[in-house]
């Protein structure tokens, strides 16, 4: 019997098969158990004799259940760690990462060319008062810009009403204010106008540019446009011009337009095939300045806007202003923004 119980111990496969095994044996049921119940019968020389044979075999019954269950124990853990090792040579999976958006990377470029002419940057609110985004840049009260149509007004009286700006102009009044004199600074930022197609958002990107001395005249803002300009497309001898232009705030005022293509056909900007309006610019009128506490006698200077996603649509060929805002990847990696 008692090979026979060892046999089977030995021979269980696994943790259940073992528990079976004790079952049989040492359970209520068991063949050991229903031996130890026929001591009860024995006269007492006999059934201490037997009592003392059947508690050796127990407990040596015992002691190799024990050693068998610690042995299936250890070999089931470590066959789990074998099952669960993690191989640390392997490659990683690729993780895709992150990139600057679109027009961040167009502020950066900007503001690092015009950093090399000795621009800094300045920055305002986006929520103006009606005297910096209209009044102090000239901007009459029946000015077609001062309608509620391009305009976003809070709510509040007429007279000190808060608007969305419309342009970063309004940083232009706030530098003079602050400094009445000399000025050279470039500034990037979010501009709010009524207005939604393909080429128009209800919010998009100016960078304004604005050099006040008293030497700047305008062949100096033709001459920075210019350079700007070439430098930002990559084309040294991109050709640009002035056309006669008008805007409240400064005087004379120009457009500037860059040539859209070249003999030979080397590049292609926008859709055209001869000139492409890309910002509106002139000497800043006397009279602005004047409502910045500076003498137009002595200070003079320009000043310049643009739209950036503008520059960024005609440099990288896209065609739809809306998409700027959709983060698809698909789009960014198309252009070339993303991996
Ligand atoms: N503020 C003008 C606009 O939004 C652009 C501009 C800025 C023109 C500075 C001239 C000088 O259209």
């Amino acid at each position: 019997l008692k090979a026979e119980i060892l046999a089977s111990v030995a021979g269980a496969e696994n943790l259940a098969a073992l528990e079976e095994v004790r079952i049989a044996v040492l359970g209520k049921k068991g063949r050991l158990t229903a031996l130890m119940k026929t001591l009860g019968a024995m006269g007492p020389e006999e059934r201490k004799a037997a009592g003392q044979a059947l508690n050796v075999l127990k407990n040596e019954i015992a002691g190799a259940l024990d050693a068998r269950k610690e042995t299936l124990a250890r070999a089931a853990l470590e066959e789990r760690l074998m099952a669960e090792a993690i191989d640390v040579t392997l490659p990683p999976r690729p993780e895709r990462q992150g990139s600057v958006h679109p027009i961040s990377q167009t502020i950066d470029e900007v503001v690092a060319i015009f950093g090399e002419m000795g621009f800094t940057v300045a920055e305002g609110p986006e929520i103006e008062d009606d005297w910096h985004n209209f009044t102090a840049l000239n901007i009459p009260l029946d000015h077609p810009a001062r309608q509620e149509l391009d305009t976003f007004y809070f709510a509040g009286p007429v007279e000190d009403r808060k608007v969305l700006r419309t342009h970063t102009s309004p940083v232009q009044i706030r530098t003079m204010v602050e400094t009445k004199g000399p000025v050279r600074i470039i500034v990037p930022g979010r501009t709010y106008r009524c207005d939604y197609d393909a080429t128009h958002s209800p919010m998009f990107h100016q960078v304004e540019g604005l050099l006040i001395d008293k030497t700047t005249h305008m062949g100096h803002l033709k001459g920075c446009l210019t350079d700007f300009c070439r430098a930002y497309f990559g084309i040294d001898d991109l050709p640009a011009r002035f056309r006669p232009s008008y805007f409240p705030f400064t005087e004379p005022s120009a457009e500037m337009d860059i040539g859209c293509t070249r003999a030979g056909g080397e590049f292609k900007i926008g859709h055209g095939d001869d000139w492409m309006e890309i910002l509106g610019c002139g000497m800043v009128n006397p009279k602005v300045l004047e409502n910045c506490g500076i003498d137009p006698d002595v200070y003079q200077g320009f000043a310049f806007g643009m739209g950036l996603e503008r520059i960024a649509m005609l440099k990288y060929g896209i065609p739809d202003l809306r998409t700027f805002y959709e983060s698809d990847l698909r789009w960014l990696r198309h252009y070339g923004f993303s991996a």
